[in-house]
């Protein structure tokens, strides 16, 4: 029973974050708006005033991407697929959950191949995969632990590949728990749900892309999302 009222909360949290992110738009607006109009009359203003409106209206844009992120990212997915760049789209990811890092005080490297080709995908699905992967390397990690997210391009069999993959240094999964992890509602923590893997797993195969993990108990894990690129 415990289990169903928290998991109840976190459906509930999901679903106010929406609206929640909505609420903050219009205040966010009017104060834009304001800045704005002081940005115009910046010749009027002393130095130090007129930089601190540029410093203010910085900080506006990065508020204002973070919550056009969220608010995409809590919308129901489509079937639609875009053009999307894995790195940019970590970067997004890597904003998203730097509060959860940073409280950790987890180090996340990025380590990615220049000019990997845009993936023909669902921007919304591959996001969600994305940040389960990273939270579950956050939360195997220890304090002051290091992930590094690596991208690069493969060639097997005259097919092209994108590799994404999380590594991290940390706990580790057991061999007999290996095979349990993806099946759904496996967890090994105390406040877990075991639901991530299995969506990652299904949201994979939706964008015909494939999950694959490496893991050695005690010493760390990497999770790699595999992606065919089409022929041109
Ligand atoms: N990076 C990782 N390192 C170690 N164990 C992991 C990692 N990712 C997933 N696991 C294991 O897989 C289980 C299921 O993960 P998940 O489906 O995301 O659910 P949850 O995170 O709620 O436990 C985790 O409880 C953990 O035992
Ligand atoms: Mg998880």
């Amino acid at each position: 029973m415990k289990d169903f009222v928290q998991e109840n909360k976190l459906i509930l949290l999901g679903k106010l974050t929406a609206g929640l992110v909505h609420e903050i738009r219009n205040p966010l607006s009017a104060i834009k708006l304001n800045l704005d109009y002081m940005k115009m009359a910046q010749d009027d203003l002393p130095s130090d005033i007129k930089e601190i409106v540029t410093d203010t209206l910085d900080a506006f844009e990065q508020v204002n991407f973070l919550i056009e992120d969220v608010l995409d990212f809590t919308r129901k997915p489509t079937e639609k697929s875009h053009q999307v760049s894995v790195s940019a789209l970590t970067d997004k990811c890597l904003k998203i959950i730097s509060t959860t890092a940073r409280s950790k005080r987890v180090t996340i490297k990025k380590e990615f191949e220049e000019d990997l080709p845009l993936l023909n995908v669902n921007k919304n699905k591959l996001m969600q995969i994305f940040l389960n992967l990273i939270n579950n390397a956050i939360e195997a990690s220890e304090e002051k632990g290091n992930i590094i997210i690596r991208s690069s391009k493969r060639n097997l069999n005259n097919i092209t590949y994108v590799i994404w993959e999380t590594q991290d240094f940390g706990a580790g999964i057991k061999s007999e728990d290996k095979e349990k992890i993806l099946s759904g509602f496996f967890t090994t923590k105390s406040n877990g749900h075991g639901i991530g893997l299995g969506v990652c797993k299904k949201l994979s195969e939706e964008i015909k892309a494939e999950m694959i993990f490496e893991s050695e108990y005690g010493k760390g894990t990497t999770f790699s999302i595999q992606f065919a690129l089409d022929d041109k």
